[in-house]
This record gives structure tokens, C-alpha cells and sequence, in this order.
């Protein structure tokens, strides 16, 4: 076994010494590039344009349909890493051969950026980590290692399957991969209690754009900073990481009340904004406005009598009664979110979904003052009728606002409230299409006056094109540093600077890019 281990370490250094000695060509050769990944990588994990099941293999983790069309530039190879060596083996190709290379880990970002590109004339390759998904969960020490490919309802089953009494503060989305959802951050329902996703990464092994197999120590803190939410795709490859898990009840207690429009939904709109960033930071209350109503989703980290008895006293006009309460195990209440319901397996959390189902537009905002009464009640005549569109307000307070704006790249902890604009539909019409994305972009306008300003602010993880794009000048030469500081500030406000110093130190030649990424500070 030792022995057969250090064969594989000797061809490996060989491997590593061969590609680099051919680092220093910088002209674009994508034949030499397939060339080095079949010489360096074994057979069945490289998928080339004309390889019979590029496209299953594509689409498998897309979730946007938008983005599925003959016209998008799409990878010209897809490598499906098995083992953290390939990740490095298409790193030290790409860079050997010019031809750059994205990560995808769930494939959940909102413009598609880990799969394909806005310039059709460059080529790029993927590298997909969907199988790299193992999970290892220590109890005694709460703690667990997760490959990126994993998903969150992965991360929760495996965590769950241990014991009844962790539990980790990520994504409501069961399918979101932990590799980009921990790049930028991350959040969900337990956050008022134990803050980001991010905050709870203790260690993580990564690919640095020279094909170095780093973890913490490794990358030096700044490094590590940086990839705990400043966004996938610019600092190099995660491979895993190394996640403080939290302590969870046996109870916890969920509730969801529909109150619309013409049953006080502004009124309690309006005060919900004072409320519930307020709250002890056991309890989240969320809103899902859609249409002419506003559904208000709870989860309490305790029984009925607690959330009952605390919405009665600060949020009285809600109503809240034990009628409304569901106690359940913690896993079964993200399965509940997950729009599972009740009663149903924990085996669902596993279902990754394979197909996209929709196509969809999402944009931010972060609002620190609340929003006028009358602004609320202006919003439900921009309902469209179909009712596919719908803000998302998750209240931050409890813990998010006791950690420093510094501490991690994400900078909006102070916010009242993150609130999201999310439009979809399912006709594969340009009229569909054009109607939904201006509806979108239409209430994220109107909202200007009442959110973050100078400069208005938007989450990483809601990753949004219209804040501008990259301009890829004199490839390998030129920066678009002022440019990226447009979007860069958005995402990471004063953060920013500190992002754009990492990547020059770490990425100076910029590796990783896609249309939204760091860039080297000048
Ligand atoms: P994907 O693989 O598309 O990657 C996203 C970005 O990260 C890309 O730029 C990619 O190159 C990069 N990247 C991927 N893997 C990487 C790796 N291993 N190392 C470095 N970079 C990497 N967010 C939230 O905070 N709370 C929530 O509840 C939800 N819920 C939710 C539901 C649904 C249905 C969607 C579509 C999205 C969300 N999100 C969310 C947003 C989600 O957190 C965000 O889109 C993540 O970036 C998705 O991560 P994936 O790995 O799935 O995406």
C-alpha cells in the first residue's frame, strides 16, 4: 500500500514537473490543451465538444434555463474531477496552454458563470466538481470536512445521520453546491443565530492558480479570508472544507402564515421590518411577498410556547397562535423549507435534481432604513399576473450584527434585511423572457430611494450582470480593475480593496476569471 502510495506520488511530481515546464507558453492552443489532460488525466473524466455525452454532462447541474441555448458559449472541455489531482492536472494544463478554467460545484449561479462564458471567441474549460461530494462528520469534535461538489441537503442528511443534535447555518436550497454557496458567503435560516455559512469554515484545501494543493496554513490568512465570501471562481479551486458544525435542539418549531393584501399585508410589512431584525436570535422570520400576498416562514430554534409567546408580545398583529405551530426534528424543518412538507424521508435531501427546470432572473438589495407603508402598498400593482415573480426578505440582527463588516469578505451584516427579486417563468418565448427580466429589473428600480446606497449594495451569491461586466482587454495584459470596482463595491463594499490585493498576490497573471471576478489591484 505505502509503496503503491509513493509510485503514485513519483508519477504525480512527474506530471506536475512536465506540465509546468510548458507553463510559460501564454498563446491560447486548446489542441495542446486536450492533448495535456489526456496525457495527465485517466479516461472517462475528460469531455470534449464532440464526446457523446457532453451535453448530459453539461447540463447536468444547470439550473437556469436561460442558459441553456445553441448560442451560449459553452466550455470547449469539461473535466468531471474525481479526485482533487485532476483539479490540479486541467490547472496546470490550462495555464500551460492559456486555456482558462472555471469551477462548478452545484451549478446554481444566477447568471451561469460557472459554465459558460459571454465571449464566444475564447475558449474556457470546466472543471466539475460534482463528484467530489464526500462528507465526514466528527461528532466529538462538531466538526466535518465537505467536498465542494456536495450539495447543502448532502452536507444536512450526512450531518443529520450522525446525530440529531448538529446541524450547520446554510442555504434553504437543498440543491445549491457547498463550493460556490461558501465562496460567497452563504446564508439561511439559522443565520440570526450563528451568522453566515462562511463564518463557520475553519480549514479548506484548495488549487492555486500553479496548481498547488494548499490548505489553510498553506494559503496564508489573507488567501483564506478571501475565499470565505468573496466570491467563486476568482482565488483558485476549493476542494473541501473544513466546517464548525452547531449545536441544534431536538425541537425546533416552524410556522407559515399567509396574510395578503387585503388582510393588512402592508401594515404588517411595514412593521415587520422593525420587528424582526429585533427578535431573540433563535427565531427567524422571513417573508416571501408573491402576488397579492405576503407569506411570513418561521423557524424557532425551540418548542411552540417560546415563538408563540414571543410573537404575541412583538408582533401582536401577526396573529400567531399555537394552531400555526409544527414541532419537528431540525433536518425535518429543512425539508420542510426544501417545499417537501411533512412526514416525508430525509432520503429527499439526497435528490439533486438533474434537469433545469426553469428559467429565471435574480436581483438584490440591502435595506438599512425601513421601507414607507405607502411603498409597500405601491408594490402589488407591480405584481405581474402570472405570479411569477417574488421578493424574498430575510432579516439579519442576532448574530449577523455583532461580527465586524471586515471579518469576512461579506460586508452587509448591518443591514435590516436582505431583500431579493426573483422572477421566473417556464415559456420558452423572447416576449416571456423579455417580460420577466424587465419585471425584475423594474422593482429593483423603483426600490432605489428606500435601500443601500453609494454604493448601493447586492449579495455575491445573487450574482447579477447588470451591475456591469468585465471587460476582458488585452487578454493576460490589460486590467479592468475601475471597472470591476463598480460591481466589486456593490458586492463587498470597503472589502473590496483588500480582495483585489489578495488576487494580485495570489493570481497576479488572473487565472480565474469569469465576467464578474476580482480583479488584481493595479
Ligand atoms: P456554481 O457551481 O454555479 O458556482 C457559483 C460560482 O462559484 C461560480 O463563479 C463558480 O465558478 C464558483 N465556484 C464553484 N465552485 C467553486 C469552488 N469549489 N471553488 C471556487 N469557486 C467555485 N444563497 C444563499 O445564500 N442562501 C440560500 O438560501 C440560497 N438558495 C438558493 C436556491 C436556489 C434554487 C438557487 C439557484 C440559488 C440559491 N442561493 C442561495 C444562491 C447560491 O448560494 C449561489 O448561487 C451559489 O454560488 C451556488 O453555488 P453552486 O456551487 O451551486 O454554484
Amino acid at each position: 500500500m505505502a509503496v503503491a502510495r509513493s509510485i503514485l506520488v513519483a508519477l504525480l511530481a512527474a506530471v506536475c514537473i512536465a506540465i509546468s515546464s510548458a507553463a510559460a507558453a501564454t498563446s491560447v492552443n486548446t489542441t495542446d490543451f486536450v492533448g495535456c489532460l489526456a496525457l495527465h488525466l485517466p479516461p472517462g473524466i475528460v469531455y470534449t465538444q464532440s464526446s457523446e455525452s457532453y451535453s448530459s454532462v453539461l447540463e447536468f447541474s444547470i439550473k437556469n434555463l436561460r442558459f441553456v441555448t445553441p448560442a451560449t458559449p459553452t466550455p470547449l472541455v469539461i473535466v468531471k474531477a474525481t479526485h482533487a489531482t485532476h483539479v490540479r492536472v486541467a490547472v496546470r494544463c490550462g495555464a500551460a496552454h492559456g486555456v482558462r478554467v472555471r469551477p462548478r460545484s452545484g451549478g446554481h449561479d444566477y447568471e451561469g458563470l460557472s459554465y459558460r462564458s459571454l465571449d464566444a471567441a475564447r475558449s474556457f474549460a470546466v472543471v466539475d466538481l460534482a463528484a467530489l461530494r464526500a462528507i465526514r462528520v466528527d461528532v466529538r469534535s462538531r466538526s466535518a470536512w465537505v467536498e465542494s461538489g456536495a450539495t447543502l441537503g448532502e452536507l444536512y442528511y450526512g450531518i443529520a445521520n450522525k446525530s440529531a443534535r448538529l446541524g450547520f447555518p446554510a442555504g434553504v436550497g437543498p440543491t445549491v453546491g457547498v463550493g460556490g454557496h461558501l465562496s460567497g458567503g452563504g446564508f439561511g435560516l439559522m443565520l440570526r443565530k450563528h451568522g453566515l455559512a462562511a463564518d463557520h469554515v475553519v480549514d479548506a484545501i484548495m488549487v492555486d492558480a500553479k496548481g498547488r494543493l494548499l490548505d489553510r496554513a498553506a494559503m496564508g490568512e489573507d488567501h483564506f479570508w478571501a475565499i470565505r465570501g468573496g466570491g467563486g471562481g476568482s482565488f483558485g479551486i476549493v476542494v473541501s472544507w473544513k466546517l464548525l458544525l452547531v449545536r441544534v435542539p431536538a425541537t425546533v418549531t416552524v410556522f407559515t402564515v399567509h396574510r395578503p393584501r387585503n388582510q393588512s399585508a402592508s401594515d404588517l410589512l411595514t412593521k415587520w421590518q422593525h420587528v424582526a431584525p429585533a427578535l431573540p436570535r433563535d427565531i427567524i422570520l422571513r417573508v416571501v411577498v408573491q402576488n397579492q400576498d405576503a407569506q411570513f416562514e418561521s423557524l424557532y430554534l425551540g418548542r411552540c410556547a417560546g415563538v408563540v409567546a414571543t410573537m404575541t408580545k412583538m408582533f401582536p398583529e401577526l396573529g400567531v397562535t399555537r394552531r400555526d405551530c409544527i414541532e419537528m426534528s431540525w433536518i425535518e424543518s429543512v425539508l420542510y423549507f426544501a417545499f417537501y412538507g411533512t412526514g416525508k424521508p430525509k432520503e429527499l435531501l439526497l435528490d439533486r435534481g438533474t434537469k433545469p427546470d426553469r428559467y429565471f432572473k435574480g436581483k438584490s438589495d440591502f435595506v438599512h432604513e425601513p421601507i414607507p407603508r405607502d411603498v409597500w402598498e405601491s408594490t402589488w400593482s407591480w405584481f405581474l399576473e402570472d405570479g411569477a415573480g417574488l421578493l424574498i426578505l430575510d432579516p439579519f440582527g442576532g448574530r449577523m450584527g455583532r461580527v465586524a463588516s471586515s471579518a469576512t469578505p461579506f460586508p452587509h451584516r448591518h443591514a435590516l434585511y436582505n431583500l431579493q427579486y426573483y422572477g421566473f417563468w417556464w415559456d420558452n418565448t423572447t416576449e416571456a423572457s423579455e417580460q420577466h427580466m424587465s419585471w425584475v429589473r423594474g422593482v429593483h428600480r423603483e426600490m432605489e430611494p428606500y435601500v443601500s446606497k453609494s454604493p448601493r449594495g447586492a449579495y455575491v451569491n445573487y450574482k447579477d450582470l447588470d451591475l456591469g461586466v468585465n471587460e476582458y482587454g488585452g487578454d493576460g495584459g490589460g486590467t479592468s480593475y475601475e471597472t470591476a470596482r463598480v460591481w466589486g463595491e456593490a458586492y463587498f463594499k470597503d472589502n473590496f480593496e483588500r480582495l483585489a490585493a489578495v488576487k494580485a498576490k495570489v493570481d497576479p497573471s488572473d487565472f480565474f476569471r469569469n465576467e464578474q471576478k476580482v480583479d488584481p489591484s493595479p
